[in-house]
């Protein structure tokens, strides 16, 4: 999505928003502007730039703008096409005023109809442009910040993050927040303002989350914090250990590439985690013992790869602990009737803990007084703060906007509750659930193993024969099948090579229909024998119309590697971990093929990282 990042303070602020957009440029990047009120006299300067932040970085050495309060943006385009004109900041009529922005005026048009009857003269097509002008219309009548705020908010509905800075008020700077996140980290005679705190890593371990529905204002050495219904709130400033080299390559071409390796030590590590929360497990979730003896129903929902994992998940739930589970995509979640169920619970899943269709699910489940709670990957998430109770993988930061090692420790994390439950309900052992344990650190080294035996070199001749397709099917069954689905969306959204995805057995009721000589289908087996011997049937069904068939096989599921065309070779694991087990292979090939295509393999095109629009 869009960064909004902002400082105020002793310092000059062009360095440190720079900096903060190219560290968070992983959430969006059509185009970028930086804004700051000049040091002598005021006045406020902008320099915007079409495209990718380095075009930023180049007009600014040609216009080198600097100031001791700025804002700066990179644009995920939601509301107008990506052009200089759409990139923000955007403007008052005077343009004394410029405002940076995450989220969206789901009302713009309404009030654009207004702010044009009365005189407005806009330059832009973005929904932003009219918090400007209906700023700019407030604060005359108001006269105050708080006024002009509380109204204005009032008027605005959807999800917004935004950050003000007015030439004739340079020592304060005005932020808001509805539903989108938007923090300060608090430095010495300095603010810094951004979307992510990852933008201020290394520089305080201060931070103040802005609650949601709240504005502050924001001096170099105070900030004024109100909700908004106009009573000022307490500052709950957290600390936090955060520095940026955390966050480098590390020696690897991408992130991706980086964050697939780390897999090994993430699984290791949330599996540590959860051993040390065991006892504590149903406090931390906001649930007690006893309504979890009584569980007899699972919902899980999320977006995308967290999606994908709950799909998975719901076998570990149904097969070890007999919970029936029903998995929602959050992004449907509110148009679906919501049928308050007994003994259950509500679990969201997130690996950034800010996606805005999550968010909105859980609220819808919170508003009917259901137990909610979030599995996220980020502590200090919104889903953490508005959850009734939390669980964490241990993943670390992920950068790319492909989801690796957020997805291995999503399973992991789940198949771990999934045990955890049943020994609550006795159903298994203590032994058991060590047992458990003991196969997730496995799998972790079956994952990292996989990736070893097919290092680079082999890799990449693969990858230049894959690279040829333009269109790929993909098939599992039972467990494999949401997995295939995961790998189906990492070769779409990394690649760019269009991937239908669907559950073998439906093969013959459509899809069949697109086998010919040039069509590469994806098989994910199944060590369960009857979903085995079906998967080998379908694979049969392909080879009679000469398709070629790609195969992620166990070790001496014979038939499989000797009808496919190419075979990966997983060793056994637990049935239920089959997927995790493929995880590194399926996402290193499908990195090695965006590799060879020269794709931007860590911010692809049109997608962001953290996803806070509906
Ligand atoms: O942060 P979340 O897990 O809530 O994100 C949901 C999806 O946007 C995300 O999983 C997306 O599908 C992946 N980045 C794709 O690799």
């Amino acid at each position: 999505m869009c960064t909004v990042v902002g400082y105020i303070g002793r310092g000059y602020s062009r360095e440190f928003v720079m900096e903060g957009l190219s560290r968070l440029e992983y959430r969006g990047y059509d185009s970028a502007g930086f804004s700051c009120l000049h040091p002598d006299d005021n006045r406020l300067l902008y320099v915007k730039a079409e495209g990718k932040l380095h075009n930023l970085v180049t007009k600014l050495e040609d216009s080198p703008i600097d100031g001791f309060t700025g804002i700066g943006h990179t644009r995920w385009s939601t509301h107008g096409a990506s052009s200089v004109k759409n990139a923000h900041p955007q403007f008052d009529c005077e343009r004394t005023i410029s405002i940076v922005h995450n989220g969206i005026i789901e009302n713009h048009r309404e009030l654009k109809v207004k702010l044009l009857e009365s005189g407005h003269v806009f330059h832009s097509d973005t929904d932003t442009e009219i918090i400007a002008h209906l700023f700019e219309a407030l604060y005359k009548t108001h006269k105050t910040f708080k006024g002009a705020i509380l109204d204005l908010v009032g008027y605005l509905q959807g999800a917004y993050a935004f950050i003000t800075i007015l030439q004739d008020k340079p020592d304060v700077m005005l932020l808001v927040r509805k539903r989108s996140p938007l923090c300060v980290g608090i430095g010495d005679g300095e603010m810094y303002v951004a979307s992510d705190m990852l933008a201020f890593a290394g520089k305080t371990n201060k931070v103040l989350f802005l609650p949601d529905e709240s504005f502050a204002l924001v001096h170099k050495d105070m900030i004024e914090l109100y909700h908004f219904d106009g009573t000022p709130l307490p500052m709950n400033i957290q600390e936090v250990e955060l520095t940026w080299d955390m966050y480098e390559k590390q020696g690897h071409d991408h992130y991706m590439l980086k964050e697939i390796y780390e897999q090994k030590g993430a699984i290791h590590d949330t599996v540590d985690f959860l051993s040390t929360v065991h006892d504590r497990v149903w406090d931390d979730m906001g649930v007690t013992e006893q309504s979890i003896a009584q569980l007899d129903s699972i919902n899980l929902l999320g977006c995308g790869t967290s999606w994908h994992a709950a799909y998975i998940a719901k076998f570990f739930f149904e097969t070890i602990c007999m919970i029936p589970t029903r998995v929602h995509l959050a992004s449907e979640f509110r148009h679906m009737p919501l049928f308050a169920q007994k003994n259950s619970f509500y679990l969201a899943l997130s690996q950034s803990g800010e996606t805005a269709d999550t968010l909105e699910g859980m609220r819808l489940i919170k508003s009917m007084a259901l137990p909610i709670i979030a599995l996220t990957n980020v502590s200090s998430s919104t889903m953490v703060r508005e959850s009734d109770g939390f669980i964490l993988t241990q993943a670390g930061r992920e950068i790319a906007v492909a989801s690796t090692k957020s997805f291995s420790t999503q399973l992991t994390a789940l198949y771990w509750l999934a045990h955890r439950i049943a020994l609550e309900k006795k159903i298994i052992t203590s032994k058991k659930m060590q047992q458990a344990e003991k196969e997730l650190l496995v799998v972790a080294e079956v994952l990292e193993n996989c990736i070893e035996n097919y290092r680079m070199p082999i890799m990449q001749t693969y990858a230049k024969e894959y690279a040829q397709y333009k269109n790929m099917i993909f098939l599992g069954r039972h467990i494999s099948y949401p997995f295939a689905l995961e790998a189906a969306l990492k070769l779409k959204e990394i690649a760019y090579i269009f991937a239908t995805c669907y559950p073998a057995g439906e093969l013959k009721h459509g899809p069949l229909a697109l086998v010919d000589e040039g069509m590469m289908t994806f098989v994910f087996s199944h060590q369960d024998p009857l979903v085995y011997q079906k998967l080998v049937s379908n694979v049969q069904e392909i080879k009679a119309r000469k398709g070629k068939v790609t195969a992620f096989a166990f070790e001496d599921q014979k038939q499989l590697l000797d009808i496919a065309d190419v075979s990966f070779i997983i060793p056994h694991v637990n049935p239920l971990l089959g997927p995790l087990a493929m995880t590194g292979l399926m996402q290193f090939l499908f990195y090695a093929i965006a590799k060879e295509l020269d794709r931007p393999i860590d911010k692809p095109r049109n997608l962001a990282k953290s996803v806070t629009v509906e």
